[in-house]
């Protein structure tokens, strides 16, 4: 006679097997609805192609409140050879979001690394490469003006070791680092005077020493009056960190009083590409849930004006920018949802932190 209080606490179920033994199998226990239990918006990374997926846009309805363009809203995307603009695919993503209730975040305006033969034919001529550079970020910025709830302005500032500040395209065509930065600030408040405008940058927690040159830009950058009114951080995860480093980082970044973006959470259980890691997948999957409620702990401790949003950089693990290209092994899980969309241990460990 099975216990019915264990058994409904169990998620398991009974299956009939052909020697007339009951099997235990596992069952899918419904999971809460992330956007319900937390205090903050949820967001995640979306392309085109994915918007008529059913299975994703169904765990979209149930989770998220947030969309952020993967690729389609950045310059590689918009900005043509000739110096036209196309946005059709941006407006499909803007339409689906308006249409689906949820808030729209742009991502990104300024980015080292996407540099372009329009600007690069500029560099030699300063004044047409600004005005350009005004051009760009008031058109794009501008055209979802009253939706977009935010933007990355500049992305990815500090060199990948953290001991500076990358040199590119604008702070060639511009006379310097600060000057890019500050001017795209400057454009885009002028452009999208209600958007919380945003550094955003990559292994902050990762690599404090990165984390720490970051820290100094945003308070110089204060200081000299940019109008950055948010401050984002990618937190592609490094599981392999120390605990409390995560912690550390995201109570420095408090500091400034603004809005913190987690911007595109995801948590690889590859090794620098180390492939095959030789360690069993368990504790790989340990050291990743371990970081993620660290993380989500974390944001959770801030007070509220300052949780902007939580983001994910996609939904499901087969969504994600880690499982293209030849380092993918068909294996990584690094973000919420298995294929099927099924709760990954990720999604428990960010579940248990939010809930009230
Ligand atoms: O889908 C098109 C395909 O139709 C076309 O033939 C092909 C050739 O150009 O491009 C394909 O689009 C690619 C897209 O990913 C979808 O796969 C783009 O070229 C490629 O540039 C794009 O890469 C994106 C990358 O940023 C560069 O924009 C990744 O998806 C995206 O996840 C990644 O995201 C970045 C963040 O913006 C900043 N932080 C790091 C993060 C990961 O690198």
């Amino acid at each position: 006679m099975i216990d019915r209080r264990a058994f409904l606490a169990a998620p398991v179920a009974l299956a009939a097997c052909g020697s007339g033994e009951a099997a235990v199998v596992p069952i899918e226990r419904p999971v809460p609805s992330l956007k319900s239990i937390a205090p903050f918006p949820i967001g995640a990374a979306c392309m085109t192609g994915q918007l008529s997926d059913r299975v994703w846009s169904n765990l979209v309805s149930e989770h998220f409140s947030q969309l952020t363009a993967d690729w389609e809203m950045k310059m590689e995307y918009i900005l043509q050879r000739d110096g036209s603009f196309r946005f059709d695919a941006p407006d499909r993503i803007a339409a689906f979001a308006r249409d689906q209730n949820l808030r729209l975040f742009g991502h990104t305006l300024i980015w080292y690394a996407q540099s372009h033969p329009w600007f690069e034919a500029l560099t030699g001529d300063r004044a047409r490469f600004a005005a350009e550079y005004d051009r760009y970020i008031a058109t794009v910025a501008g055209r979802w003006r009253g939706q977009v709830v935010g933007w990355d302005v500049v992305n990815e500032a500090v060199s990948e070791d953290g001991q500076g500040l990358r040199d590119c395209v604008w702070s060639q065509g511009l006379g310097g680092i600060d000057a890019y930065i500050l001017r795209a600030f400057e454009q885009a408040k002028l452009a999208a005077p209600e958007a919380v405008l945003f550094l955003n940058d990559y292994n902050l927690e990762n690599n404090p020493v990165k984390g720490a040159t970051y820290l100094r830009l945003v308070e110089r950058l204060l200081k000299a009056g940019a109008p950055i009114t948010g401050l984002g951080t990618q937190s592609h995860l490094d599981i392999d960190i120390p605990a409390g480093q995560i912690t550390v980082f995201m109570r420095e970044l408090a500091q400034f009083g603004l809005p913190i973006h987690v911007s595109e959470l995801d948590a690889s259980l590859r090794d620098d590409g180390r492939l095959p890691d030789l360690r069993p997948r368990r504790q790989r999957i340990e050291r990743q849930t371990a970081r993620v409620a660290e993380l989500a702990e974390a944001f959770m401790a801030l007070p509220r004006a300052q949780q902007f949003a939580f983001t994910t950089w996609g939904v499901r693990d087969i969504d994600s920018w880690l499982r293209r290209g030849d380092k993918d092994d068909g294996q990584d899980s690094p973000l919420l949802f298995d294929a099927k969309g099924g709760a990954n241990p990720m999604f428990h460990a960010a579940a248990n932190a939010f809930a009230p």
